[in-house]
């Protein structure tokens, strides 16, 4: 059963087939236009949209605002030096500004970074600074169907390659994401980890870790490879930080916490220009641009999202999920990850080419149908040419899992959506751009049936 009992509710909104149908059209086809009240069941992302605890939410009182020096911050640096081992920890906003500060001060024009995949912020953070982000992930990845159980891996015989190849001078650092969230939500095995940390230890280039799942992966870990049977989920995530140079940290998914993130860093000459452009852009290195009890929270996430009964819970619901899924005779990304599930819309819909986008009309199938949101992954929001090179190979549609906030029955109502949108697969119609923006198009472009 969950670990927790239900303190505060909020009503679940309730929409009619009609209004559903009048909304799509508003929004160009395009969910995140959507109102939030216009959504029944929220699977569009699991960052920022957790549950807090009674404990996380008492900090709202208990939060230090005093701008240097606060309770509040030092609660923060213990619990992350804890964690991560890294002597420089600094609060941000979010992930995504951890990604700018350091990229600012590691990455310059014609340098490359290599990852198992970057996600969209980071490769934008890359691009922004003039550098090229290239995504190097583990063959198995490819084959969807595959129960590979580390499909994160990045593929170590061609990060070798490229860091002692013709190219390795040009390389500012390697991004471990773990576990991988354009990749299906794939965990990161601790040997990839640790091979390549030798190989970047041994050219000298930065590894960092983007660490937003960083729990979910050491549960994974846990329960799929032998060597680390019996350890804790703590112990493994402490064990993942320790091979690297330091992370970038969104703690809206892992962190438990609706705003905030974490740059850690060994290096203190890194850490010291770190510093001064997070003073200089988002705020002092004693708060980061969040609220004293933001930092509170935080912490105090960062503390419970390594609690096995919360892991062991998040798992079987997404494995609850899973099974729903396969009944309905819908394919995913095998095996299924803690955050979120990825479906495979190219094989449910073969009839709509990549070029009518799949995931993108299944995802708009499922509001019409119950009001569900999701987003696509696939040639809407990857294929975009103005997002630099990322190669779509599958058309999938992401079920991202919020933490603490749906029961399995919310849960099961989302598997009986999905079968029946699978019994009438063959009516689903494809869509069609209208109007886009040059970059990241997923956020605003709209589209059209191409029936219409
Ligand atoms: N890294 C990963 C792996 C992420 O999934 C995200 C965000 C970020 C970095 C950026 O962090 O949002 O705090 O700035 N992912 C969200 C998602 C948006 O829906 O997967 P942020």
């Amino acid at each position: 059963v969950e670990p927790y009992r239900i303190k505060v509710v909020e009503p679940l909104p309730v929409t009619s087939w009609n209004q559903r149908l009048a909304a799509l059209d508003r929004v160009g086809y395009n969910l995140m236009g959507l109102a939030s009240d216009e959504v029944t069941i929220d699977l569009l992302t699991d960052s920022g949209t957790g549950a807090l605890s009674a404990q996380q939410l008492s900090h709202a009182i208990t939060g230090d605002e005093s701008y240097a020096g606060s309770r509040s911050y030092r609660h923060f640096v213990d619990v992350a030096v804890d964690l991560t081992s890294y002597p420089f920890v600094f609060p941000v906003p979010q992930g995504r500004v951890a990604e700018r500060v350091l990229f600012s001060a590691l990455v310059s024009p014609g340098r490359i970074t290599l990852s198992n995949a970057h996600f969209e912020t980071t490769r934008a953070n890359v691009w922004l600074n003039g550098g090229q982000a290239i995504d190097l992930p583990c063959p198995e990845l490819a084959d969807l169907a595959s129960s590979f159980p580390f499909k994160g891996d990045i593929d170590t015989a061609r990060l070798k390659e490229i860091l002692f190849g013709s190219e390795g001078d040009r390389v500012a650092a390697v991004i471990m994401t773990i576990t991988n969230n354009t990749g299906g939500g794939q965990p990161v095995a601790m040997s990839n980890l640790r091979t390549t940390a030798e190989l970047c230890n041994e050219r000298g280039v930065p590894l960092i870790l983007d660490a937003a799942r960083f729990a979910e992966n050491a549960w994974l870990v846990g329960q799929n490879d032998a060597q680390h049977w019996g350890r804790t989920p703590r112990e493994i995530a402490q064990e993942a930080f320790t091979l690297a140079d330091g992370c970038v940290l969104s703690a809206k998914k892992d962190g438990l916490a609706h705003i905030g993130g974490l740059l850690g860093l060994r290096d203190p000459a890194l850490a010291r220009r770190c510093e001064l452009i997070l003073i200089a852009t988002t705020g002092y290195s004693n708060y980061g641009g969040l609220a004293g009890r933001d930092l509170d929270m935080v912490a105090r996430g960062l503390v419970e999202v390594t609690d096995p009964r919360y892991l062991r819970s998040r798992a079987e619901d997404a494995a609850y999920l899973a099974d729903l899924v396969r009944a309905a005779g819908v394919r995913m990304v095998e095996p299924p990850g803690l955050h979120a599930l990825y479906l495979d819309a190219g094989a449910l819909l073969p009839h709509i080419p990549p070029s009518q986008f799949p995931g993108q009309a299944l995802a708009c199938e499922l509001y019409l149908e119950a009001g569900i949101r999701s987003t696509e992954v696939g040639s809407f929001n990857l294929g975009d040419e103005g997002d630099h090179g990322h190669v779509v190979s599958h058309e999938l549609l992401r079920l991202a899992i919020p933490r603490r906030v749906y029961t399995r029955a919310h849960l099961a109502y989302v598997g009986r959506a999905i079968a029946r949108i699978a019994d009438r697969a063959d009516q689903v119609t494809g869509l069609r751009i209208v109007e886009q923006p040059p970059m990241l198009r997923g956020f605003t472009a709209r589209l059209q049936r191409v029936a219409d």
